[in-house]
């Protein structure tokens, strides 16, 4: 299937100068929905990475990562913007276009050695992806890889992440 042709582009959003690749319109095509999260599953089970908890981000990567949890018989964790979280919280900084902000996980979700795979909807610089394997290694999780429904290349956002197999989708 075609999902770029299910990807829309909205040109000057956020901000003047960014194309942003909106997902909306494939979350709403029941075939496209469907196909993305089965794919991404079968690329899982190909690489064997066999998560006990798929980590997805807020809030584009609860979309995916859930049914991805659903799929691959894992939990899933949520990692969260900063002061969602109700219980003990390890946090980690991470860089935003200006300035920093904070990405927090319960401090009880995860233990030593569990295996994880962390989801989110897109990478571009790889900033977000990055904060959360900090949030993993604190924890000393076994990060088993990363994977992504979209990413755009020109940011090289991977070459910011720990060297473990990423899948993406779709490249732009
Ligand atoms: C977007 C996207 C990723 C992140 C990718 O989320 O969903 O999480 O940015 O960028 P990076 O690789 O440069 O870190 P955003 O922070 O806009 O949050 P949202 O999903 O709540 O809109
Ligand atoms: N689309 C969606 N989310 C994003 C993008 C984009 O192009 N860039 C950074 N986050």
């Amino acid at each position: 299937m075609d999902l770029k042709a299910l990807i829309r582009d909205i040109p000057d959003f956020p901000k003047p100068g960014i194309l942003f690749r909106d997902i909306t319109t494939l979350l709403r095509d029941r075939d496209g929905l469907r196909y993305t999260i089965d794919f991404l599953a079968q690329k899982c089970i190909d690489l064997d990475f066999q998560p006990d908890y798929v980590v997805g981000m807020e809030s584009r990567g609860f979309i995916f990562g859930a049914p991805l949890a659903y799929k691959l018989e894992a939990g899933f964790v949520p990692v969260r913007k900063k002061g969602k979280l109700p219980a003990a919280v390890h946090q980690v900084e991470y860089e935003l276009e200006y300035g920093t902000d904070m990405l927090e996980m319960h401090q009880d979700a995860l233990h030593v050695g569990s295996r994880v795979l962390i989801v989110d909807d897109l990478i571009a610089t790889g900033g977000t992806a990055s904060a959360t394997a900090q949030l993993l290694e604190k924890i000393g999780c076994e990060l088993v890889g990363f994977g992504f429904i979209i990413e755009l290349e020109d940011l090289q956002g991977r070459k910011n992440l720990p060297d473990v197999p990423i899948i993406s989708l779709v490249q732009y």
